[in-house]
């Protein structure tokens, strides 16, 4: 099968897999996570198959959507292209992207391994700030039951990935807990520079948030 055969058929799996998604984890993520890091990865040279595939792919078995084991969560993803004939290597590859990627709290540091890898990684944490950061954010925490803030519960820098993803606290700690976080552990140049702008909106974002609600901004702290 022809590299650009399989990119167009694992987009239409990838939407039937992500389908009515309320969350922030829906299609529109997908696609713009692909964008961006194509368009990184042509500045940085990086192999835009392996690059494109991974993005695609990234977020169909999710630990924050799935209890199942690290190696169940990956087999969805291998089947998919085992069924599309990729190459072994390119599929170990892919699978170890998507295992690395996800931001498992402040104090936890997630090493990607390859290029790619770095740059499919800077992609989703793009997505995770600026205008569309803030409606994800607050879509994914309605989407687990969570409050929208509540001054008696502060923010948390996790230690440990058990911590962070068991956490319940309001949806405004979670600016505090990754997201403000995000701009300075990007890995390439060009996610770094687009990462300052959508950064200083979401501070602005909660400048006003803080004097809408009376919440005492002290309390919170980068
Ligand atoms: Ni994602």
């Amino acid at each position: 099968m022809k590299k650009e055969e399989i990119l167009l058929k694992t987009e239409e799996f990838v939407k039937q897999c992500m389908e009515g998604d309320s969350s922030g984890h829906d299609w529109w993520h997908i696609h713009r996570v692909r964008n961006i890091a194509v368009k990184i990865a042509k500045v940085e040279n990086a192999d835009l198959f392996i690059v494109e595939l991974a993005a695609l792919l990234h977020d169909i078995s999710d630990w924050k959507f799935s209890d199942e084991k690290e190696n169940q969560e990956q087999s969805k993803v291998r089947i998919w292209l085992e069924q599309m004939k990729v190459e072994d290597n390119f599929i170990s590859h892919i699978c170890e992207i998507i295992k690395d990627l996800s931001f498992k709290g402040a104090g936890v540091s997630t090493n990607m391994k390859t290029l790619e890898g770095i740059i499919v990684q800077d992609a989703d944490r793009l997505d995770a700030i600026g205008a569309i950061g803030i409606a994800r954010t607050f879509a994914y925490g309605g989407s687990k039951g969570r409050e929208i803030y509540n001054p008696k519960i502060l923010p948390v820098l996790h230690q440990s990935f058990e911590e962070y993803k068991n956490t319940k606290a309001p949806t405004l700690n979670h600016f505090y807990e990754k997201l403000l976080l995000l701009k300075d552990r990007m890995n390439t140049d060009s996610a770094k520079n687009i990462a300052v702008e959508r950064h200083s909106f979401m501070v602005t974002f909660l400048e006003h948030f803080f004097m809408e609600t009376w919440l005492n901004k002290e309390s919170y702290s980068e």
